[in-house]
């Protein structure tokens, strides 16, 4: 790989790198596993599963990057060919690659979403902001043309990104964003400790019981511990590629671990005070919690309007950075073929997830 696609200095690394860590899976999952997954006893086995088999599989993965400087596909074909391994490793990078467009295509359409909740601000003077609520997500959710809309808008700015290149898109846009997604998730989690239940939030979170661990809850944690550090896709070992040579991999990744730990734990105390203090709002709502129910605590707190839109700015920041991530091990490899430039990989992919989307939309 030429010098001109090793990122500078060892911070836009572990901006890149936990900015594909810390997105949807952080602000949006994490909250709501925990509350349908029994609190503590969940974030406990997370926290385990995050430092016993997320820390080695993340160093795995950029050990691999870094040493074969291709796409994780070419990576694993480079390695196996040197070391006389089996040279079918390198189908673990196609499905990484293939798997990465798939979550995205869905990732986005929940992207597109928090992205259209930054402008969506409730009429003053609701009589039952509760009802609003539910019937604008309700609408949202069952209209084709505003998901594909807002979800194609966030595509479209995933795709100028990775369409730019490693060093003048993906690198100056982790720089530019990261910095502001730790310091909206800090004031987002100091405005909720101060106007909701902080107690009670914090008893939820780290008072464990031991009892309501199950094995469901364990294969839960597990699979959400992979999901946010980005592992077993290809995405880490995509960004290993680009890190300078002399950047020592284990204190990085313990770097990047913390800072996806600090968001997800940052998440739940930004988001479970105002659940606790709100009595027509449930920890186990799911999936609803953040799009349906918080808006509506945001509308009767102070300053709920400026604090919802530093939130779901917040997110839609968060799920940009991982979603480039999620498109670069593809991008990356097909690049490599010599057939196609960056710009037109992703026009080309964009252009496949409208079909794909519109003959969802026609078809099923
Ligand atoms: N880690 C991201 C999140 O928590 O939202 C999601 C993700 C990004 C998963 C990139 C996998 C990946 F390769």
């Amino acid at each position: 790989m030429s010098t001109s696609k090793i990122w500078q200095g060892n911070s836009t690394f572990i901006l890149a790198a936990a900015g594909s860590a810390v997105g949807l899976g952080n602000i949006w999952k994490f909250p709501y596993m925990v509350g349908s997954n029994g609190g503590s006893a969940f974030v406990l086995i997370y926290l385990i599963c995050i430092f016993a088999i997320g820390l080695p599989v993340m160093v795995s993965e950029i050990i691999i990057g870094k040493y074969g400087r291709k796409s994780p596909v070419n990576s694993l074909k480079k390695i196996s060919q040197e070391y006389e391994l089996n040279i079918n490793w390198k189908y673990l990078g196609v499905l990484g690659a293939l798997a990465g467009i798939l979550i995205l295509s869905y990732y986005s359409v929940f992207a597109g979403m928090a992205f259209s909740y930054i402008f969506n601000l409730f009429p003053s003077g609701l009589e039952n902001p509760s009802n609003y609520s539910s019937k604008y997500f309700l609408d949202f959710t069952s209209s084709p043309g505003k998901l594909i809309f807002w979800h194609s808008l966030f595509l479209i700015t995933t795709c100028l990104i990775v369409g730019l290149g490693v060093i003048k898109g993906i690198g100056k846009s982790v720089n530019f964003l990261m910095p502001f997604l730790f310091i909206f998730i800090i004031l987002i989690s100091l405005y909720s400790s101060y106007v909701g239940d902080l107690k009670s939030t914090l008893r939820f979170l780290f008072n464990p019981d031991f009892s309501a661990i199950t094995p469901d809850v364990v294969i839960s944690a597990m699979g959400q511990a992979f999901f946010s550090l980005s592992i077993g896709m290809g995405a880490i070992m995509a960004y290993g590629a680009y890190m300078p040579e002399k950047q020592l991999i284990g204190k990085t990744v313990l770097t990047i671990i913390l800072l996806d730990t600090f968001v997800a734990l940052a998440a739940g105390i930004a988001i479970f005070p105002i659940v606790f203090s709100n009595a027509s709002l449930e920890v186990t709502a799911g999936p609803g919690l953040l799009f349906e129910t918080l808006p509506v605590a945001f509308y009767s707190l102070p300053y709920g309007n400026l604090f919802s839109i530093i939130f779901f700015l917040l997110i839609s920041i968060a799920a940009l950075s991982s979603s480039i991530s999620l498109l670069e091990p593809f991008t990356a490899w097909m690049e490599e073929k010599k057939k196609y430039t960056r710009r037109i990989i992703v026009v080309y992919f964009r252009i496949l997830n409208l079909v794909f989307r519109a003959c969802q939309h026609f078809f099923f």
